[in-house]
């Protein structure tokens, strides 16, 4: 029997109970697959933060290396300051697994309502680059009080990049003001394997175009790479049509035309941005499943959305994307046909009518979701 070991990380808030369900669910598929599913918990999150200080030691990324896949709720407490767990523990798990794909397919699913006017079929995937641009975490805050100047920087084996924005920007500014830079990178190398990941995946699920979103009219000195490298790439897919969309077109285009698009590749601050309005228009957070690929390496799998304090513990938060997040991990580890299987469970437990998450206006619980996902599972593969 073919056995795969999931690093499980719950995290905060309501990520215990979609783990939950998501975990039920798999189970379910590897039971209809004959596969084994290892789970090994992993406590970190803001409750281990609190406690130990830790965010995320080294000797846990080693193991992640060692594991088929990452699977992740959420992450993020009240009681601990913005950007420490976000960085500390989210950020380091995609930079040091090298996970430079985040994969976010946008789907409306059958009984979910749209808040579009119009009633169209959306389905098409957001690929956003997962590493680079304005995520390096480089910059830093000077003060013209003279106190230390706050500086940042992930230093990234990748992105080893000399810089010295006190100097460039005094002789510009002079010191007389606090100012803030903040320092967003294109490399050639990630952008080209984002690029070809994007037209592979148009090729695999049958998408006959990508579009490339970027800035390029106002920083062309950072997307004009971007750009050059999606041209590139494009001309080794000749049968998939190609297009650019700058960021607020986009944004506008999601809203009145979202059927027109296949594939839509996307700098990692403008994709995250953007890949909430996706999940808005398709029935809302509660439905957005996220994956962190390295093609070569190990991925991570993980709702859109956060860990939602308030709801913590009272069984109502919709855990589809969590359910979804696990058919793509899936599907990436290697079992294409049990992924298809999940969300096939999914649209079909929809599509009855079986299921009204609270985020739907009705008030199946969490646990019942699951249930009747688990179900659909084994049911649809006569089990
Ligand atoms: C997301 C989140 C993360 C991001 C945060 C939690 C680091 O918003 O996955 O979209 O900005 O990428
Ligand atoms: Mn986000």
């Amino acid at each position: 029997m073919k056995s795969y070991q999931i690093a499980l990380l719950e995290g905060d808030g309501i990520g215990p109970e979609i783990i939950r369900e998501g975990r039920k669910v798999l189970e379910a598929a590897a039971q209809a697959g004959g596969i084994s599913l290892r789970f090994n918990p992993y406590p970190y999150g803001a409750e281990h933060y609190l406690k130990t200080g830790e965010t995320l030691p080294d000797s846990a990324i080693r193991e992640f290396r060692d594991s088929d896949a990452i699977y992740f709720g959420a992450a993020g407490d009240p009681r601990v300051a913005p950007g420490v767990l976000e960085v500390g523990l989210i950020l380091k798990i995609r930079f040091d697994l090298d996970q430079y794909i985040n994969l976010r397919p946008i789907k409306l699913y059958p009984n979910v309502e749209s808040p579009l006017k119009r009633n169209v079929p959306i389905d098409f995937y957001c690929v956003r680059e997962n590493l680079e641009d304005f995520y390096n975490g480089m910059g830093a805050i000077f003060r013209s009080s003279g106190d230390p100047a706050e500086v940042h920087h992930c230093d990234l084996a990748m992105h080893r990049v000399p810089y010295d924005a006190r100097f460039s920007l005094e002789s510009r500014l002079g010191a007389a003001d606090d100012y803030a830079v903040g320092m967003g990178i294109i490399t050639r190398k990630n952008t080209e394997r984002t690029m070809r990941y994007a037209f592979d995946l148009a090729r695999a699920k049958g998408k006959s175009k990508v579009t490339a979103v970027d800035k390029d009219n106002v920083i062309p000195f950072m997307y004009g790479l971007w750009r050059e490298v999606f041209e590139d790439v494009a001309k080794e897919y000749p049968e998939i049509a190609h297009e650019n969309n700058f960021a607020d077109a986009c944004n506008m285009w999601f809203v009145k035309q979202p059927e027109s698009y296949g594939v839509v590749v996307l700098p990692n601050l403008m994709g995250d941005i953007i890949t909430d309005l996706g999940a808005a228009i398709t029935g809302g957070l509660g439905f957005a499943a996220g994956a962190n690929l390295n093609p070569q390496g190990v991925s991570m799998f993980e709702p859109i959305h956060g860990s939602a304090p308030k709801y913590k513990g009272q069984n109502v938060i919709n855990p589809i994307a969590t359910i979804l997040s696990g058919g793509l991990l899936l599907e990436n580890i290697g079992e294409p046909e049990l992924g298809a299987l999940v969300e096939r469970a999914v649209e079909e437990t929809l599509r009855s009518g079986a299921i009204r998450t609270r985020d739907m206006g009705g008030s199946t619980t969490t646990s019942q979701v699951g249930d009747a996902i688990a179900a659909k599972v084994l049911e649809l593969s006569g089990k």
